[in-house]
């Protein structure tokens, strides 16, 4: 038998360091690379691929706060304070990389669309084991601005048809996070 021990080992101990106690620091591009790969490589029924990935690092950060997220909540919310101004012009960086994930199903005759959701989902869930792997600070984050049209259409997904997943946040671990409850598997866990 192949023994993966390690991966084991990782998946009992690691945990997501939340965006609010991360650093942005420093994603090394052929890290990032490697996460985007294997991040795509999931399970996903009839290989349809119903995902697209959109990368925002570096400047398209500060772009994407200020041109997309605040405008998107000022539309909604005709006054804000400026601590509010404050934290929606600055969600993308509070990491170096943010991945936005966007399930994107297509008709097909036999596969649910359902399905294609659960695939999205299992490329967020790589693409955050893959960064804590190499040791980087991630989350997978949804917030208020994943449910926004605005928002969709800025990474270009369609209102009605495609949903964002999440947007996985990579920077840096400064502070180890403390442990959350985990489940008991005797209470979720049983045998038909
Ligand atoms: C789809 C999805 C969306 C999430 N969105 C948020 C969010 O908007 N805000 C938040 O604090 N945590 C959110 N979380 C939770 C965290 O990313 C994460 O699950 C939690 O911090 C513990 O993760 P861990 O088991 O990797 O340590 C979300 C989780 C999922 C699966």
């Amino acid at each position: 038998m192949n023994n993966n021990q390690a991966i084991i080992n990782f998946l009992t101990i690691r945990r997501s360091v939340t965006a609010k106690i991360m650093a942005p620091g420093s994603v090394d591009r052929k890290h990032l690379q490697k996460i985007l790969e294997v991040g795509l490589r999931v399970p996903d029924h009839g290989a349809l691929k119903p995902w697209r990935l959109v990368v925002i690092a570096g400047d398209a950060r500060k772009r994407f706060d200020e041109t997309i997220i605040l405008t998107a909540f000022q539309k909604d919310n005709a006054t804000i304070t400026e601590e509010v101004k404050g934290i929606e012009s600055s969600r993308m960086q509070r990491a170096d990389v943010v991945i936005a994930v966007i399930s994107k199903p297509i008709q097909h005759k036999n596969i649910q669309q359902w399905e294609m959701h659960l695939s999205a989902g299992a490329v967020c869930t790589t693409l955050l084991y893959a960064a804590q792997s190499y040791g980087y600070a991630a989350q997978w984050l949804t917030e208020w601005y994943a449910y926004n049209n605005k928002v969709l259409r800025a990474l270009g997904g369609v209102p009605g048809e495609d949903r964002i997943a999440g947007f996985i946040f990579i920077g840096e671990k400064i502070k180890n996070p403390v442990e959350r409850t985990r489940p008991n598997p005797e209470l979720i866990v049983s045998y038909f």
